[in-house]
């Protein structure tokens, strides 16, 4: 993390993205820019770092998809989107000078005419709005549509400036496939100069992880297995997949969570400290990390699909009836696992995971279970509803860090229990929490791939969810398994159970 910092100003008001140097002028190039995320994230992105004079002076966007559009309904068509979804007010003074250098061509990607538009476009970007050959390639569409348009991009390349590749996430459907991706890749383009996105990684409470162990000299000497029990990670969620089907049917949340976000959320748990914060070192740590952990056997890991249920009062349908999900899909909504990170650090420790769509509550959450206190002078009776401490980072929401402690209830006696020593960002510093898509395109424009997953990361977590699916092949769930709106199936439960423990109560 070289180039942005995230700091407390002397003024708080000023708290929040900050840089030590701008980006070089540049031209965004969106692949996919009639989808989701070009509206939901990436432009209300953009908008927010102009808003906070984060984006180079020279800059120009172009967005290219199947859909037919002119520049001007394209504009008008992203300003709804920065008004509806963007984090700051919509500001006119603020959107005219990026609206301006905002362009769409449409395009079926296979016409080869195509890369030659592409071209001409930003070339005429370079004459006329200075942005030096410098280009970001967003790739917001489909993996089975990346490698063409790579190629077809890299052929014929500017030899003028910088070119970066921002790849969405899954990054390939198995290990083979992400391998041959990336040495088509590697054809045209450096492993520098590619920044797989793992939106995780660009949130503020995820990077506060790091921040939290290797800030802070108590937590360190007793961040191991002589003194934690285990660990859990949740990442619950209370949406469907939301129109998503076409993908949903062929990721499943082992694809779309477990792989990806939930991996790099204990990679940043159980990594050892990195020597110094640069991408190398990091990145170093965290696949040292992913390697470390264990093949976990076939009863270690289940999965669920939701059924109809209730979620915050409304009545939604099963997996299988949503639109374009197959009535006998076998499509895995849900993943519990117990895994182990095989290290002098954490032998025998274990990590209990859990992900799901449908669920009751959204939260992502990472707790570290300590052991109990070896000796309690007490009375058992005073301790009777004393737990051991509990560190929970809380991701999303209510974004914070709470710690568990047991304390005197006043009065007369000594009874004991619980109670929670909390930081809560928002009540902390004087600032909203930046969208992780505006800390990661920034830190794409400025080169730093810290918070982007390098090759042999993304190889690692391929190499653990192709032996959990390949265990899967042999056994047919009855699915549906769990109703929405709870908190999972019951094997959930027991796969826990199973070792004296339990989930963390909500
Ligand atoms: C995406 C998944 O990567 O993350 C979605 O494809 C999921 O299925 C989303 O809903 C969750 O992100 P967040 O930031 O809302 O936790």
């Amino acid at each position: 993390m070289t180039e942005t910092v995230t700091q407390q100003a002397e003024n708080p008001l000023l708290e929040g993205l900050q840089l030590r140097r701008k980006p070089d002028p540049c031209a965004f190039v969106i692949f996919g820019a009639s989808g989701d995320l070009t509206q939901r994230k990436l432009i209300p992105a953009l908008y927010s770092l102009a808003y906070r004079q984060l984006l180079p002076e020279k800059f120009a966007v172009v967005g290219a998809a199947r859909t037919e559009e002119s520049d001007e309904g394209f504009r008008l068509r992203m300003e709804e989107a920065v008004k509806q979804h963007a984090r700051d007010p919509f500001r006119e003074d603020i959107w005219e000078p990026l609206a301006e250098g905002m362009h769409y061509i449409s395009t079926d990607f296979g016409d080869k005419a195509f890369e030659h538009r592409l071209r001409e476009r930003v070339t005429q970007f370079d004459r006329e709005r200075g942005t030096a050959g410098n280009r970001v390639y967003y790739f917001a569409v489909p993996p089975s549509a990346i490698a063409t348009l790579v190629q077809e991009v890299g052929k014929r390349r500017s030899t003028e400036g910088w070119a970066r590749l921002v790849i969405e996430k899954p990054f390939g459907h198995d290990l083979d496939s992400a391998r041959a991706l990336t040495e088509q890749l590697h054809e045209y383009f450096t492993e520098d100069e590619i920044f797989r996105i793992d939106h995780y990684l660009g949130k503020e409470t995820v990077q506060n992880m790091l921040a939290l162990r290797f800030s802070n000299g108590i937590f360190e000497p007793i961040w191991n297995r002589q003194f934690i029990d285990h660990v859990q990670i949740t990442v619950a969620e209370t949406i469907g997949i939301e129109r998503r089907a076409d993908y949903y049917e062929q990721a499943g949340a082992i694809r779309d969570i477990f792989q990806n976000h939930l991996l790099q959320l204990l990679a940043l748990t159980a990594m050892e400290p990195p020597i110094d914060f640069t991408s190398e070192q990091v990145r170093n740590e965290k696949v040292k990390a992913l390697r470390s952990l264990h093949t976990p056997s076939p009863k270690s890991v289940l999965r669920g699909q939701y059924g109809r249920g209730y979620v915050e009062g409304q009545e939604v349908p099963g997996y299988r009836e949503e639109e374009g999900v197959a009535s006998d899909s076998m499509t895995d909504t849900y993943v519990a696992a117990k895994l182990f990170v095989d290290n002098w650090r954490w032998a025998d420790t274990p990590f209990y995971v859990r992900m799901g769509k449908r669920l009751a509550r959204r939260e992502t959450t990472i707790a570290i279970q300590f052991k109990s206190a070896p000796h309690p002078p007490f009375e058992e009776s005073a301790t009777e509803a004393l737990r051991p401490n509990v560190l929970v980072v809380h991701v999303q929401p209510d974004e914070g860090v709470s710690l568990a402690i047991g304390a005197k209830v006043p009065g007369a006696g000594m009874t004991i229990r619980n109670v929670h020593m909390d930081f809560l960002y928002g009540g902390t510093f004087r600032t909203g929490l930046p969208e992780a898509y505006e800390r990661l395109i920034l830190d794409a424009m400025l080169g730093d791939q810290t918070l982007f997953t390098r090759t042999d990361e993304v190889e690692e977590q391929w190499s653990l969810v192709d032996a959990v699916i390949a265990a899967w092949r042999r056994d047919r769930p009855a699915f549906p398994n769990y109703a929405a709106g709870t908190w999972g199936p019951a094997s959930a439960n027991e796969l826990i159970q199973r070792d004296g423990r339990s989930w963390r109560s909500h």
